[in-house]
């Protein structure tokens, strides 16, 4: 029992130890990222910015509370035949002037505040082409929403209930800045003008994801991040190494088949220098992907 006890105590000192040096680590080690190409051929893993980062710091800008909260979202339940669904579609492709360029958040917990307002322009382009080249301010949703925790994270239902009451302004109002301060005026001392979203949707499987996006455009989700995803640069994702450091809200935008895969496309706000050009490709069922689809439109004005 004498020597039990330190020993034990050496034990326990090791594990909190190498638990603390994991997260002073980079994300995806040069290692991971041969093993992840040696093993599957699906995807090529790489260093990003993102993989480079400490684990950490990766962790702090992957918070979204995806299942946390009780939605006040109509939930749309479509019963669709699987003839209906083209085995490829890109909203890109079909409504090329709705396309809102890709972000990035930075260190910044705000993948909800990049995803909701991508999906409310382009929605609302695709259903009025006089919203074409609008972008709504990630930068005001995080910074003034009380729905969320700013750049602590967040989820893309609660950020869409509260510009549903709130609004959010224009990009070229407020640019993103990171900044967890909210502003009252534009960047430039002008008065704001609110841009709201109507009806809320949410779709809970691949069919009404896919039905959604070919009949009302892209949708927001959050995605489940493993250490491996941050060092997607191109290719077919399907998880193959690391624990999981968080969550990502993300826009999907289309899908497509390659053999029997299918996978879906989607686009991120880790800037232009992640994935190809910020967008990725994911085997369904990956990531709890389809677990809860958002989809909204902008209007004129608060509701
Ligand atoms: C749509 O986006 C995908 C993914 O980035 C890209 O491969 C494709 O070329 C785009 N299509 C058009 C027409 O812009």
């Amino acid at each position: 029992m004498k020597f039990l006890v330190p020993f034990l105590l050496l034990i326990s000192c090791s594990i909190s130890l190498s638990v603390e040096s994991q997260d002073e680590l980079s994300v995806f080690s040069q290692d991971d990222i041969n093993y992840v190409n040696s093993v599957q051929t699906s995807w090529t893993a790489g260093h990003t910015w993102v993989s480079s980062l400490k684990l950490k710091e990766a962790k702090g800008m992957m918070i979204d509370f995806q299942n946390e909260e009780s939605l006040n979202i109509r939930y749309v339940e479509e019963d669709i035949s699987a003839e209906a669904i083209p085995s490829s579609f890109l909203a890109n492709a079909t409504w090329p002037s709705c396309v809102t360029p890709i972000q990035n958040q930075g260190s910044c917990s705000a993948g909800y505040a990049f995803a909701s307002t991508a999906v409310m322009a382009e929605r609302a382009c695709i259903v009025n082409s006089r919203y074409a080249g609008v972008i709504y301010s990630a930068q005001y949703a995080m910074s003034c929403s009380t729905a969320t925790t700013k750049c602590s994270g967040g989820s893309v239902t609660s950020i869409y209930n509260w510009i549903q009451q709130n609004g959010v302004c224009l990009a070229n109002c407020q640019s993103w800045t990171g900044s967890t301060v909210c502003n009252s005026l534009c960047d430039n001392g002008t008065p704001l003008s609110l841009f709201s979203v109507k009806d809320v949707f949410s779709y809970q499987n691949a069919a009404s994801i896919q039905n959604a996006i070919m009949t009302n455009g892209p949708i927001a989700s959050s995605m489940t991040v493993y250490q491996d995803f941050t060092s997607y640069t191109s290719g077919i994702y399907v998880y193959v190494k690391g624990g999981v450091v968080g969550s990502q809200a993300v826009k999907m935008f289309g899908w497509g088949t390659n053999g029997n895969v299918n996978y879906w496309v989607c686009s991120n706000s880790w800037g232009t220098t992640w994935g190809m050009q910020g967008y990725f490709l994911i085997q369904f069922g990956q990531c709890k992907i389809e677990q809860l689809g958002i989809g909204a439109m902008a209007t004129a004005r608060p509701t």
